[in-house]
């Protein structure tokens, strides 16, 4: 099964502040559904609630230590739990959508990050960890610019795990 990061971070690698994302790009979000739609969506409680109910059309598994139960969705109290469950469904693929702490503890596991860099610098208080040339490809790149739906120049990134 395919594992792939998606995040939208800003040029200094901010992702979100005070449990909201930086800013709303419908573009972004548009090519978040596409992406992800008909696939498995791993994340941390906080952005579970900061999103605050199950997206459509995709399984939605939440991580967090509690016991929690949230309607629509699958409770795992570790990340490895969260991937093993996705994992036994091989015709589906697993983005792990964040936030933060999600992100440091399973970037190791991806094979393919989709990052939305975001060019302007906003106050944020999670990052999206660095991605080291040495580990990872750009492999596609597609810039757009403002325009009357979406208030800042964005990137959409792909990259690939450089095979060792
Ligand atoms: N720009 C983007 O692409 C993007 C994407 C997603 C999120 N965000 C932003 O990121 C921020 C949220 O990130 P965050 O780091 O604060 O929170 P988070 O990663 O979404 O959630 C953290 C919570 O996940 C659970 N958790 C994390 N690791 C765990 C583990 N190993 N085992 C069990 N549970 C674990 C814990 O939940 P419990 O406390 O319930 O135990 C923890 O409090 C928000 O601002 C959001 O808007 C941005």
């Amino acid at each position: 099964m395919n594992v792939s990061v998606i995040v939208a971070a800003d040029e200094n690698n901010g992702i979100g502040n005070e449990n909201k994302l930086l800013c709303h790009l419908p573009a972004d979000l548009k090519y978040f559904k596409q992406l992800t739609t008909g696939h498995y969506i791993l994340m941390g409680r906080k952005t579970f609630d900061s999103i605050g109910k199950p997206l459509k059309d995709r399984i939605s598994l939440i991580i967090t230590k509690s016991n929690r139960l949230i309607d629509g969705c699958h409770i795992f109290n570790s990340i490895e739990a969260g991937v093993g469950y996705a994992k036994k469904n091989t015709e589906k693929q697993l983005f792990i959508i964040g936030g933060d702490s999600i992100f440091m503890q399973s970037l190791h596991i991806a094979d393919t990050v989709f990052l939305t860099r975001i060019h302007h610098k906003f106050n944020a208080d999670v990052f999206f960890p660095e991605l080291p040339a040495a580990e990872w490809e750009l492999v596609n790149k597609i810039t757009h610019s403002v325009d009357e739906k979406n208030a800042y120049p964005f990137t959409f990134e792909t990259y690939k795990r450089i095979e060792k």
